[in-house]
């Protein structure tokens, strides 16, 4: 595989903090990636992005093939270009989000037949074609196998059958990639809440060698402590000089208990979606700016922070715009939540750098604990 420096700077207990090169900057981990579905971090410009703190962003081979077309992408430059954002990019293969179109979709070994959302009209994805689509013509500076997501609950022979053919999916994704100078792909961990499951996933993984792993499958129901009872079981079985992804995850509580358990990278649509819905993630856990008791609240959400949406809207300014249906309401809130989501890691990255995680972890749980599922 091409070089993908890792340097780890620090453990304490699982947790490691460190940084990952790449050709288009560092990543400094443990790293949160805000998500650019559709070829944007809904209602942020980059910049803003960028400015949050964030060094990566994640973009999706599913939307993206769909909708304007990867080979148009890739006439208009790749996916940096396209939407103005020169740091590094990770993009999803589309197992999960063609998973998620239950009714809509067909697997084989082969690869898998589905039905576009937007229109209907009739699509394949292999893990040849998910790759050419992820590195040739989005550019993806980490592109992920493609996998299928196992349905939770699934029972052993299910996990079982969907895990090796994602093995074998890994296999033909690591081929059709071949050895390139800039760009890195990584396997995903299948094996629902099977313990010798996950194991036989990882340790085949390995043998096939990718640049970093990625934990598929969770949070599809499973819930918080079942999900890290997973991690905690599956985490040996990685290596420890290669990054760790945890897919699709979380909330405040999720990231700092899956760093415990030794994840460098998260995403999750959460800050941007929940700022859409009127739901502000703060240091003492989520409040809805349209509840009523901040009808007349002149404070900020955290007056603090160096984002201008936490530090210099009242919240009375922010339930009166989520009223009122204005466009700035869903700006303003997924610009703090994104900040507050880059703070967390930054603290998380410090704390370990400084020894002092395990009480930042246990100051946070006393506060966020009760947001669990
Ligand atoms: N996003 C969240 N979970 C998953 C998963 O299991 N596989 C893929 N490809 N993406 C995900």
């Amino acid at each position: 595989m091409t070089d993908f420096p890792f340097k780890i700077t620090k453990t304490e207990g699982r947790a490691r903090t460190g940084v990952l090169s790449t050709s288009r900057g560092d990543i400094r981990t443990p790293a949160f990636m805000p998500v650019g579905t559709a070829g944007t971090v809904k209602a942020l410009y980059t910049s803003q992005v960028e400015e949050a703190g964030a060094d990566i962003l994640l973009g999706n081979t599913y939307h993206l093939m769909l909708r304007p077309g990867s080979d148009r992408v890739a006439r208009l430059g790749g996916l940096h270009k396209f939407m103005r954002w020169d740091k590094p990019i990770l993009t999803d293969s589309g197992g999960f989000q063609v998973w998620s179109l239950t009714g809509l979709r067909k697997m084989t070994e082969e690869g898998v037949s589905f039905k576009s959302h937007i229109d209907g009209s009739s699509h394949f994805l292999s893990p040849e074609r998910s790759i050419e689509i992820q590195a040739d013509h989005l550019g993806a500076d980490i592109s992920m196998q493609l996998d299928e997501c196992t349905n939770f609950p699934a029972t052993y022979e299910e996990a079982r059958s969907s895990m090796e053919m994602s093995i074998r999916w890994g296999q033909r994704s690591r081929d059709a990639f071949g050895e390139r100078e800039t760009q890195n792909l990584f396997g995903i961990v299948q094996g629902s809440t099977f313990e010798d499951l996950r194991k036989q996933s990882a340790e085949q993984l390995r043998e096939i060698e990718f640049n970093g792993y990625a934990i598929g499958g969770l949070a599809v129901g499973e819930g918080h402590d079942r999900m890290i009872e997973v991690i905690s079981f599956t985490e040996p079985h990685l290596p420890k000089d290669r990054p760790r992804y945890l897919m699709g995850v979380g909330k405040p509580i999720d990231l700092v208990e899956a760093v415990a358990h030794g994840v460098d990278m998260f995403d999750c649509v959460l800050p941007t979606r929940s700022g859409r819905h009127g739901q502000a993630w703060t240091w003492d856990g989520p409040i809805n700016l349209k509840n009523a008791r901040f009808i007349e609240d002149d404070s900020p959400i955290d007056e603090t922070s160096d984002c201008p949406a936490s530090r210099d809207y009242s919240k009375a300014y922010l339930n009166h715009l989520f009223k009122a249906g204005e466009y700035l309401a869903p700006m303003l809130l997924s610009w703090h939540n994104t900040a507050f989501f880059q703070s967390l890691m930054s603290r998380i990255r410090l704390s370990i750098e400084a020894g002092e995680f395990e009480s930042l972890r246990r100051e946070l749980n006393g506060k966020w604990r009760k947001t669990v599922e």
